[in-house]
């Protein structure tokens, strides 16, 4: 008998790469688009006294920005450096509502209905089980608790992410792939399929709300600087690789960014889902 070997398991759903960019990460990520960040806590709909939990909580993007405006914040994240990050931002802050827990969101150490709402920001859309993922936030919410899953849209659509994507498969078919015009919607991109997944796990109501924000870059140069720091495939490319092939690739990347967004500045857009959902007093 033939055994079949198991496929590779995606780098991003093992926290070294997330610790390997969380310098940069934060540094990019944290000032980079707070009108989004925005969007969600409104939609979270925070109040005086909540506890709030943020599942996959890289530098503390969300928890940081909420924690004034609430009782009580617990962070998590599987990436011990992704941690010492948002520490260093709870310390500047001065946030003293804001806790820092190393945890797998798709294993949750809390009781149940243990917070008013959770959120989870481009985080467990990448989870290996997102169902679980899901299926842990409807949990840990109390009864009319909120939930908040925020995913990125198709690269043609989110084209702040979708161009530097594009100019990887570029430079590196035979890793990336070629690119795909006809390319098929992830689950997570389709307004419709996150409504559905969150339905068929118990939320309700539930409702999607897009994000969409333009975003201008001076140059090729500070979009690439930009896309490399907070890229954890090219952390993973970059150990994998010699060093003059990482360069010769990344070289080529610019070129076919260069041919695409020209030599002066440009713009692209930010485009992300935010998919809501309550956890319905049935559950009481
Ligand atoms: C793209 S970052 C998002 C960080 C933050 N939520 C934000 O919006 O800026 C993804 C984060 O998910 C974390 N992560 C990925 N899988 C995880 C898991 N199974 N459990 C906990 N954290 C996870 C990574 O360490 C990383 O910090």
């Amino acid at each position: 008998m033939h055994s079949v070997a198991p496929p590779p398991k995606d780098p991003l759903t093992e926290p070294g790469p997330w610790n390997l960019i969380a310098k940069g990460y934060d540094e990019v990520f944290f000032e980079q688009v707070p009108a989004l960040y925005e969007a969600a806590i409104e939609l979270l709909r925070p109040e005086e006294g909540d506890r709030i939990l943020d599942i996959a909580a890289g530098p503390g993007t969300l928890a940081v920005r909420v924690a004034p405006r609430v009782g009580h914040v617990v962070a998590i994240d599987f990436a011990e450096v992704m941690l010492e990050r948002l520490r260093g931002h709870i310390m500047r802050s001065r946030v003293a509502n804001v806790e820092a827990k190393l945890m797998d969101g798709q294993d949750l150490s809390f009781e149940d209905g243990s917070f008013d709402a959770a959120a989870s920001l481009f985080g467990v859309c990448l989870f290996d089980d997102r169902k679980r993922g899901l299926e842990e936030m409807l949990r840990v919410v109390v009864p009319g608790g909120r939930v908040l899953s925020a995913s990125w849209a198709a690269p043609n659509v989110n084209t702040w992410l979708g161009v530097g994507d594009d100019a990887l498969r570029a430079a590196l078919p035979d890793i990336f792939g070629t690119p795909e015009p006809d390319r098929r919607e992830q689950p997570t991109e389709d307004a419709e399929q996150c409504e559905s997944e969150l339905v068929e796990i118990g939320f309700e109501p539930v409702s999607i709300h897009p994000f969409k924000q333009s975003l201008r870059f001076a140059s090729v140069s500070e979009y690439w600087e930009a896309y490399e720091r907070t890229s954890a495939e090219l952390a993973v490319l970059a150990r994998r690789l010699e060093p003059a092939a990482y360069a010769a690739a990344t070289g080529r990347a610019r070129e076919h960014l260069l041919a695409t967004c020209g030599e002066g500045g440009f713009e692209l857009d930010c485009a992300a889902l935010l998919a809501l959902g309550e956890r319905p007093l049935s559950a009481a």
